[in-house]
C-alpha cells in the first residue's frame, strides 16, 4: 500500500466492531507459554506484525509455535529450555519484543544478538540494559550500550537480585527486570513512581511465579518452573478500541457497539479522559477473561470539551495520546497534556509528529517539551499527511480525516504493526 485516502464520513459511524487481541498481552502469552513445558493454546492472539516478531523470536530460540488457523499453540521446553539462536534475531518495529526478551535472555548461558528496523534502532535501550547489567548481565550495544544492534553475552552464573527504583513509568522496563528476576539468586524488587500496565504481573502470577504486588512495590522470587493454564484467552486491545471511541464521539450521528475490550485499570485512562471531556460511553457485559477484566462498550456522538491530562495518568493512556489529540482539536476549549515526554521515544517522536502533521489540517496545536496544548473548536481541512511509519499516528490521522474533510495518509500500511483490519473496519462502520 502506498498512500491511503480516507473519505469524510457524513452520516455517522454505525454498527458493531469486535476488537482484535491485545498487543501487550499477546506478546506476553507467547513468551511466557514458551517458558513452560506443557502446550498452551492462545485464543484471540493478535496476528499483527509486532506480535509476529515475538513469535519468530521465540521460534529462533527453539520453541515450537503453530497457528492452527483459529488459535496459536505454543509448546515450550521449560524455564531453562531456550536454545541458542543460529542467527541474529530481528525484533522488527517491536519495543515490547526486544525489551522483554532482553529480560528473559539476560541470564541465559548462550549468546543472542538482536537487530530491528530503523525506528527500533533509534529507540533507547539503555533503560533496560542498565538494570540488567546491575543484575550481572553482560550486554553490549551500539552507542555505549544504548542502541541496537545488541548482543547478550552468555552468563556463567545466576543473576544478582536488585531493588530497582524506576526512573520512568515503563511497563517494558519493569517487565524486563521482573523476567530477569525469575533467573536471579534472590528476591528482585521494583519500585514504581506511577503505575504502568500490569499484564506481566498478572500473567506471571497465573503461571505460578512467586510474585507479590503491594501498592507501588513489586517483588519476584526466582522460579524453578512456570506452569501454564491449558489455554489463554486474549481480550481485545483497548488501544485499538480507542480509535473507534474517539471517532464515534466526534463524528455526528454516530452510534456504535465495541465488543470485547480489555478493561484492565492500568489501561483505561482513555475512557476516563473521554468521559471527562463529555463523551457518551456505556459499559455492558462486564466479565473476566484469563485474569483480565473485559467489557463491551456503547459509544454515541457527544459534544466534547477540553481537559487537562497530567503525568500521573499518562502511563494509563500512553499509546492513546495521538488520538486524544484529534478529539481535543474539535472539543470546546483548551486541552493541555503534560508529563508526556515518553512520547518522544515511541515508534516516532509522537509530540513532534502530532505537531508537524496535525498542523497540516488543523490550527491550535502547540508543542511543549513534555506535552501539547491544543485549542479546540476546529474544523479539519482536507490534507496530505505522513504517518512517519508510526501505526498509532496513521490510525489517528484516519480518524481525523473521517471526522473532517478527508485525508491522504502517506506510509499508511504501518497499521499492520498493531491493527491490520483497521481500514476495513472503518469502511464497515461507515455502511
Ligand atoms: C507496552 C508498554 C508501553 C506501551 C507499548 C507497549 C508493553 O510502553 O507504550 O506500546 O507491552 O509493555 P512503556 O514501556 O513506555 O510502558
Amino acid at each position: 500500500m502506498a498512500d491511503k485516502i480516507i473519505e469524510a464520513v457524513n452520516t455517522g459511524l454505525h454498527g458493531e466492531v469486535t476488537i482484535p487481541g491485545d498487543k501487550s498481552i499477546s506478546h506476553r502469552s507467547v513468551m511466557f507459554a514458551g517458558l513452560c513445558n506443557t502446550p498452551v493454546r492462545i485464543v484471540n492472539f493478535l496476528r499483527a506484525q509486532d506480535c509476529m516478531s515475538t513469535v519468530k523470536c521465540m521460534q529462533s530460540l527453539g520453541i515450537d509455535i503453530k497457528d492452527n488457523g483459529t488459535d496459536i499453540v505454543v509448546c515450550g521446553n521449560g524455564l531453562h529450555g531456550l536454545k541458542e539462536p543460529q542467527k541474529i534475531i530481528d525484533a522488527g518495529n517491536s519495543g515490547t519484543t526486544l525489551r522483554l526478551m532482553m529480560g528473559i535472555l539476560a541470564g541465559q548461558k548462550f549468546v543472542t544478538t538482536f537487530c530491528g528496523d530503523d525506528s527500533l534502532s533509534r529507540r533507547p535501550m539503555g533503560r533496560v540494559i542498565l538494570p540488567l547489567m546491575q543484575m550481572g548481565a553482560q550486554i553490549v550495544g551500539r552507542n555505549k550500550n544504548t542502541l541496537l544492534p545488541i548482543t547478550i553475552v552468555p552468563q556463567s552464573d545466576d543473576l544478582q537480585a536488585i531493588t530497582y527504583k524506576m526512573p520512568m513509568a515503563s511497563a517494558q522496563v519493569k517487565s524486563a527486570v521482573l523476567l530477569a528476576g525469575l533467573f536471579a539468586k534472590d528476591t528482585t524488587t521494583i519500585i514504581e513512581t506511577y503505575p504502568s500496565r500490569d499484564h506481566t504481573e498478572r500473567m506471571l502470577k497465573a503461571f505460578g511465579a512467586d510474585i507479590e504486588v503491594l501498592d507501588n512495590i513489586i517483588k519476584i522470587r526466582p522460579a524453578e518452573k512456570l506452569t501454564a493454564p491449558d489455554s489463554i484467552e486474549i481480550p481485545g486491545d483497548i488501544s485499538s478500541a480507542a480509535y473507534w471511541l474517539v471517532a464515534a464521539s466526534i463524528i455526528k450521528d454516530s452510534d456504535i457497539f465495541i465488543k470485547n475490550v480489555g478493561m484492565n485499570p492500568t489501561r483505561t485512562g482513555i475512557i476516563d479522559v473521554l468521559k471527562d471531556m463529555g463523551a457518551d460511553i456505556g459499559l455492558v457485559n462486564e466479565r473476566t477473561a484469563s485474569g483480565e477484566p473485559v467489557a463491551d462498550l456503547h459509544v454515541r456522538y457527544a459534544k466534547l470539551h477540553g481537559t487537562q491530562i497530567e503525568a500521573e495518568i499518562i502511563p494509563r493512556l500512553v499509546d492513546e495520546i495521538p488520538v486524544i489529540a484529534v478529539a481535543a482539536a474539535v472539543a470546546d476549549g483548551v486541552t493541555t497534556i503534560s508529563g508526556a515526554q515518553e512520547l518522544r521515544v515511541k515508534e516516532s517522536d509522537r509530540l513532534k509528529v502530532i505537531y508537524n502533521e496535525f498542523s497540516k489540517f488543523t490550527a491550535g496545536i502547540v508543542e511543549k517539551e513534555d506535552g501539547l496544548i491544543i485549542t479546540g473548536n476546529n474544523t479539519f481541512k482536507n490534507a496530505s499527511c505522513d504517518s512517519c511509519d508510526d501505526h498509532r499516528i496513521a490510525m489517528s490521522l484516519a480518524v481525523a480525516g473521517a471526522a473532517g474533510a478527508g485525508i491522504n495518509i502517506k506510509q499508511a500500511q504501518c497499521v499492520n504493526i498493531s491493527y491490520p483490519e483497521f481500514y476495513a473496519t472503518l469502511d464497515n462502520l461507515k455502511k
